[in-house]
């Protein structure tokens, strides 16, 4: 791996799990695991092994089993959490613990009551217990968008100075905006004095859609790991989305400055993947992965398309595993569409016959959304019969 890119840590099997109605077997994550593996991840967080005997037993099988990526386990900042995690994921090739506490104030007050001090000390002796069966720990501040700059440092600066070797930096709630999230992930650069000892990683709900705007900006600024799962799945309305990650930082890697290690022709089996297996449907004009982002259905984009393909595609759909781009036939296509179309099913029309066909076409528009080949066909026979 070169340095330059950005580790991609999956969180399919973990958060992405944790959305509501997204739960799997074991047999249905060992699947998710190796597609994810193939795919050619850095990271697997495979799951929060004291979450339940199925989850320590769906992360040691992966473990076990799975080669390349490192297998990663959850676990809050206790030692019974943090115990179980690392008995789960210790089979692995290149096991990781990702220990995690909050830290804003919110979370402070309302749900661990818990001063300041107190989370510091907490996370020191989570950070250490890990660090003692594990050689890579990661370590979240849980809403680490919400909490105080200065305080968020302190604790970023213990926990590396207890071991840990990746800091991952949440908006465990969506609420941050590009520029405030770059702002903190700037903060800590400029602050932290043994912050270059660790990798910063960041971890994105999309609450307000903007998971994977604010990963991205913290990648510009030197953010080298991020979070993300597959279709974006994840608690409420998600995690940042892996394929639009990887696509944004293959295709726009001269702005972004970096690039993944991802086999992007991968990105649309795994999407399908997990989509048939959690039952997540994929929305159709979804970024990258959904059946319109290479569907072209107005004649002057489709016209376009076929005189040069760049007229209208950013990046060709074989790079993300999808065969080839489709010109959709509805109502807003033109002749030259229709023409193409004609052809590819075997026919050699005369000009006037396929104007004849282009106006029953337009006809039958106004009544269907979509036109299949075999209306198509459908048209042309009636107009060979017809003479
Ligand atoms: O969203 C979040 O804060 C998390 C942590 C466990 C990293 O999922
Ligand atoms: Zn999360």
């Amino acid at each position: 791996m070169s340095d330059e890119n950005v580790i991609i840590f999956d969180t399919t099997l973990r958060d992405g799990e944790q959305s509501p109605g997204a739960s799997m077997n074991t047999a249905e994550k060992l699947e998710v695991a190796h597609a994810l593996a193939d795919l050619n991840v850095d990271v697997i967080e495979a799951g929060f092994p004291i979450a339940s005997p199925g989850d320590y037993e769906a992360v040691k099988l992966i473990a076990d089993e799975i080669k390349g990526p490192s297998i990663c386990g959850l676990a809050r900042c206790n030692d019974k959490d943090i115990d179980r995690a690392l008995d789960a994921v210790k089979g692995a090739e290149r096991p990781r613990v990702h220990v995690f506490l909050a830290t804003s104030a919110i979370h402070r007050e309302f749900k661990l009551r818990m001063a300041k001090e107190e989370i510091i000390r907490r996370a020191v002796e989570g950070v250490k217990r890990a660090r003692n069966g594990c050689d890579d720990v990661e370590f979240s501040p849980e809403d680490a968008g919400r909490t105080e700059h200065e305080f968020l440092g302190q604790v970023v600066e213990a926990a590396i100075e207890a071991g840990a070797r990746t800091i991952n930096i949440p908006d465990t709630v969506g609420y941050n905006t590009p520029d405030e999230f770059a702002e903190i992930i700037r903060y800590l650069k400029g602050n932290v004095p043994n912050i270059d000892q660790a990798i910063l990683s960041v971890h994105c709900h999309n609450d307000l859609g903007l998971a994977v705007a604010n990963s991205l900006a913290a990648v510009q600024q030197g953010a080298r790991q991020v979070e993300c799962t597959i279709n974006g799945i994840g608690e409420r309305a998600g995690n940042a989305s892996l394929e639009e990650l990887v696509m944004a930082l293959t295709t726009r890697g001269d702005r972004l400055g970096t690039k993944t290690n991802i086999k992007t022709k991968r990105l649309y089996p795994t999407s399908r993947l997990v989509s048939n297996i959690t039952g997540m449907h994929v929305q159709r004009n979804k970024a990258i992965v959904g059946r319109n982002a290479f569907a072209h259905e107005s004649g002057i984009h489709q016209d376009g398309m076929l005189k040069e393909r760049t007229t209208y595609e950013i990046m060709r759909p074989e790079d993300v595993g999808i065969s080839q781009t489709e010109l959709v036939l509805g109502k807003h296509s033109g002749r030259h569409a229709l023409r193409k179309r004609i052809e590819e099913l075997g026919y050699h029309l005369a000009e006037a016959q396929l104007d004849k066909i282009f106006s029953d076409f337009k006809v039958l528009c106004d009544k269907k959304k979509e036109i299949f080949d075999a209306d198509v066909e459908a048209l042309i026979e009636q107009r060979i019969q017809s003479g």
